[in-house]
């Protein structure tokens, strides 16, 4: 792991011009990850994104008894026939992706044993609704020292849920348990992101029998076993939505290829009414412009509204908007922590509850801010590809947790960057 001190020295003022390409999800893969424990013998992942929390997730397996090995963007596991039913308890506080483990291994096993998870500091992240969605299946737990033990006395079977909101952790919890469950279990009120869809795929491809992912009602037909299966992972629409962010924060003119716009919807039509042109081909996005953004309102919101993880990014191109835009938080309870850095480039941002109110500036200028998550670093770097001098983004480790090649990917579209 990179030491905490590493950070991103951006010097702003160049338009970014030209093309790049994206690698598969985060947020898909390490899910996918999960699921081959669902199946012994050997499975493939291609277009896998070389990032920290992959390599954190590899650990997590390895722990558990499969094997990982990387060629490239493609990861080979091996899973045993008979997995460890205990998720190493230090990685995954480390993780919140790896709660996942613990329908998937309760599945395979009978019995999982997880540490009560970490992630972001967005505030308060229950699992509730994954614990309740298992339950409803026929789990039982016990937390005793932060330890989360889950048994099925009765085996697992089908259910009717109905999730309170459409949690993607708990919807992908439920469906990674459900497919080895006996009898029909529905989802209702299922997260619909794309993410999700592409784990039913590979599910799917492994014998397991699901309709209607991607929608809001789920259908799962438990089966006996699953066989192991090799999968695409599904493009990153955060990364390519992160860089054509940054193309438009300078003004500048990006393609971004091998992603999916239908994926990007909602995000790149607020970007167009920020006065950004868009194109865009099957799997290709070009912005251009706009040399100043015009003000938005938008608000976060489960797919296929504004995904939260595109809130900062867009916050930072707003702070330079020709008036006031309000932005509104309604998926985490406190995903504001990197305002007041990007108020100590200039920026003129508040919140107010779930409402940021974000008066525009003429001028960003550059100095040392906190790059405190993923999303954070990568919106703060963004600011700073168009302040006044040199902004240092400290915590370039969290870029790594989620971003494949971020500063060679910004280099070549004539970004001045340096991780130091
Ligand atoms: N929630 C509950 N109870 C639950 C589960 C969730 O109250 O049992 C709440 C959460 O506290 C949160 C909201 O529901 O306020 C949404 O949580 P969700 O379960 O949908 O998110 P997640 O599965 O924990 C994934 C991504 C996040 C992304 C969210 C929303 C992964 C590994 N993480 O988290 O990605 O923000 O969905 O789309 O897939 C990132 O990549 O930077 C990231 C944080």
């Amino acid at each position: 792991m990179a030491p905490r001190t590493e950070s991103l020295h951006v010097v702003g003022g160049t338009r970014l011009e030209g093309e790049i390409a994206v690698l598969g999800a985060k947020n898909a893969a390490l899910k996918h990850m999960v699921a081959t424990l669902l199946a012994p013998g050997t499975h493939h992942l291609t277009n896998v994104p070389r990032i920290l929390d992959v390599e954190i997730m590899g650990k997590v397996l390895e722990h558990v008894g499969a094997t990982c090995e990387r060629d490239g963007t493609t990861l080979e596991i091996v899973v045993p026939e008979v997995p460890n039913p205990e998720a190493p308890l230090d990685l995954v506080r480390q993780m919140r992706a790896s709660i996942l483990i613990l329908g998937t291994l309760l599945a395979r096993t009978g019995e999982a044993r997880v540490a009560l998870p970490g992630g972001d500091d967005f505030g308060s992240r229950p699992i509730d609704l994954h614990l309740g969605g298992l339950e409803d299946l026929g789990a039982v737990f016990d937390l005793q020292h932060g330890v989360l033990r889950a048994t099925a006395p009765d085996g697992l079977h089908g259910a009717d849920i109905f999730l309170e909101f459409p949690s993607v952790g708990a919807t992908e919890n439920i469906l990674l348990a459900s497919v080895l469950s006996e009898g029909t279990t529905t989802i209702g009120n299922a997260a619909r992101e794309p993410e999700l869809a592409d784990l039913a795929a590979y599910l799917t491809a492994m014998g397991a029998e699901i309709e209607g992912a991607g929608t809001s009602t789920i259908r799962v037909h438990g089966v006996d076993e699953l066989r192991p299966a090799d999968h695409h992972v599904v493009p990153d629409r955060l990364e390519a939505g992160t860089y054509i962010v940054a193309g438009a924060m300078t003004g500048g003119r990006v393609t971004i290829r091998d992603c999916i716009p239908a994926h990007l919807r909602m995000e790149l039509s607020k970007l167009g009414d920020a006065g950004a042109t868009i194109t865009t081909g099957d799997d290709w996005v070009t912005i251009e412009g706009p040399d100043r953004p015009e003000p938005i309102d938008f608000a976060t919101l489960p797919f296929p509204g504004y995904h939260t993880d595109m809130h900062p990014q867009m916050v930072a191109l707003l702070s330079v908007a020709s008036g006031t835009s309000i932005a509104t938080e309604n998926v985490y309870a406190a995903r504001f922590r990197y305002i007041g850095e990007l108020n100590r480039m200039g920026a003129d941002v508040h919140t107010d509850g779930q409402h940021i109110i974000i008066r525009g500036v003429e001028e960003l200028s550059g100095c040392e801010v906190d790059g405190c998550d993923i999303r954070a670093a990568a919106a703060l770097t963004i600011a700073g590809l168009r302040a006044d001098g040199t902004t240092i983004v400290v915590g370039a480790q969290h870029v790594d947790r989620g971003y494949d090649g971020f500063v060679d990917n910004l280099r070549s579209l004539g970004a001045t960057i340096d991780r130091i």
